[in-house]
């Protein structure tokens, strides 16, 4: 019997594959390079992948080669796969198992697009009936996978290595293999090496030196061999729902395998740090946007009622004016309330590519109607149709009610263009301390707390 590797059809598609990724692979590799050159800063996993596009990110034919071996070499039955992109890999672990007689292959791959390029690849090697492809976050269509997975292959974004192995652990078979692609220089997967390096990960583990790295983990617990073996489709075994599986011992364990403050951080050198607290509060907003934070102008903006009951909600910042911090929202809503009944107030930033939060306090002011008015003005129809209608955080009663005042309102702003919501308020908060907080990796945190004292900033840092 000859392998289906060997297959002119096989060999035709990973011919083609192969070739493309060998043109286009190290030109996005290059295009991530030239980016973080220029920053100075590594970049964000998520924007890394952003710039790689379209381009493959394939392994190589000798690592290809290995999956094979060890998957036909294992008799698996069930594979796992987390990050197909264009399915080079996943046709040389179909290839295996369709040696082995049959098996299946779960493979999932956020982008819609090379999910489609790997449908028709898997098509033209005629290995599609055994893979079920998931489109979407890992975290997401990995959810549900049955019991008993015999190899779990790491393809995708680094900083979700842990994270995914920590969500189908549970699922893998006593002997399980679990094969991840390091990629690159990356401290995302430096930390999964320690991960599953870790005594009580129970695996052995080594780094193969194929591509940049093969780390092949091997399971030696025996705790799960009493199940069942299974060769069943996915959706025979599949488990219901997550939440009816997840005991407290569960969560505790996908919270510890979260990483906090991964990969580089900035320094922080508090003896350059400028005498007016906003002039760093800018610099830090830039930093953030320009490594691709995710919404960098959301804050938690912190009230209290009467009683001092503290309320938190996160809003947009709207705006920095003579070292004030501006948001929007409505007078009568529960934070309008609480302001027009006491102004003290706390604003937070937290962005977690780069380590940093920013913490604020101080007193809200209105800006006046004039100001909330231009601001009001200044936002997409929708936002000023929501906004007119008005009754933030009043209890709804009934949904279509709410319906019934968007359709009103949206009509309304559409008739005026220059219609303002009653309550609508530019806020803005004056500092009286601002504390820069950043994170380092080995937890030697770096605090600069600003205080206003007599109309002057003072520095003072703080222990972490
Ligand atoms: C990212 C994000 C941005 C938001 N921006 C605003 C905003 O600018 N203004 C606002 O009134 N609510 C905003 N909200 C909704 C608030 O968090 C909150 O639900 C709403 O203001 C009611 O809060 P309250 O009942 O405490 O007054 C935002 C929510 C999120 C998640």
């Amino acid at each position: 019997m000859t392998s289906a590797l060997a297959s002119p059809r096989v060999r035709a598609v990973l011919q083609r594959l192969h070739d493309k990724a060998d043109r286009e692979d190290r030109a996005a590799k290059e295009r991530v390079r030239a980016q973080e050159r220029e920053l100075g800063v590594r970049l964000a996993p998520a924007q890394r992948y952003e710039l790689y596009g379209d381009a493959p990110l394939a392994i190589s034919r000798e690592v290809g080669a290995l999956y094979h071996l060890l998957i036909t070499g294992q008799r698996a039955r069930s594979v796992v796969e987390f990050g197909m992109s264009h399915g080079i890999s996943t046709i040389y672990l179909a290839a295996a198992l369709a040696d082995l007689g049959g098996g299946w292959i779960i493979t999932t791959e956020i982008l819609p697009g090379k999910a489609d390029a790997a449908r028709q690849n898997l098509m033209e090697a005629g290995l599609s009936d055994l893979v079920e492809i998931r489109v979407g976050d890992a975290l997401q269509t990995l959810k549900s996978v049955p019991d008993e997975i015999d190899v779990l292959v790491l393809d995708g974004r680094n900083d979700q290595y842990v994270p995914v192995f920590g969500l189908v652990q549970p699922r893998l078979s006593a002997s399980a293999v679990v094969l991840a692609d390091l990629g690159r220089d990356d401290p995302d997967l430096q930390y999964y090496q320690e991960y599953v390096r870790d005594p009580a990960s129970g695996l052995v583990s080594i780094e193969l030196p194929l591509d940049a790295g093969i780390e092949v983990s091997v399971r030696i617990a025996a705790d799960t061999g009493a199940r069942q073996r299974t060769a069943d489709p996915p959706t025979a075994s599949m488990q219901s729902g997550r939440a009816a599986a997840a005991g407290p011992d569960d969560v505790r364990d996908r919270l510890r395998a979260l990483r906090v403050f991964a990969g580089e951080m900035p320094s922080f050198e508090t003896d350059r740090a400028p005498a007016h607290p906003a002039e760093l509060f800018l610099e830090w907003l830039l930093a953030a946007i320009d490594v691709g934070v995710r919404e960098p102008h959301a804050m938690t903006l912190s009230t209290v009622d009467q009683a001092g009951r503290p309320t938190s909600r996160v809003l947009i910042l709207k705006g920095l004016l003579d070292g004030q911090w501006q948001f929007a929202s409505s007078a009568t809503s529960r934070k309008g309330r609480e302001l027009a009944a006491n102004p003290w107030a706390a604003i937070n930033f937290y962005w977690s590519e780069l380590g940093r939060q920013v913490r604020i306090r101080g007193r809200v002011t209105d800006a006046g109607p004039a100001a909330s008015a231009r601001d009001f003005l200044a936002r997409p129809v929708g936002s000023r149709a929501e906004a007119l209608a008005g009754r933030q955080s009043d209890v709804l009663t009934h949904p279509q009610d709410l319906d019934d005042a968007l359709a009103e309102a949206r009509s309304r702003v559409e008739a005026d263009r220059k219609l303002v919501a009653e309550h609508w308020t530019l806020y803005h908060l004056i500092p009286d301390e601002i504390e820069f907080w950043q994170a380092d990796p080995e937890r030697r945190h770096t605090r600069l707390r600003y205080v206003l004292q007599d109309s002057r900033w003072t520095q003072q840092a703080l222990w972490p």
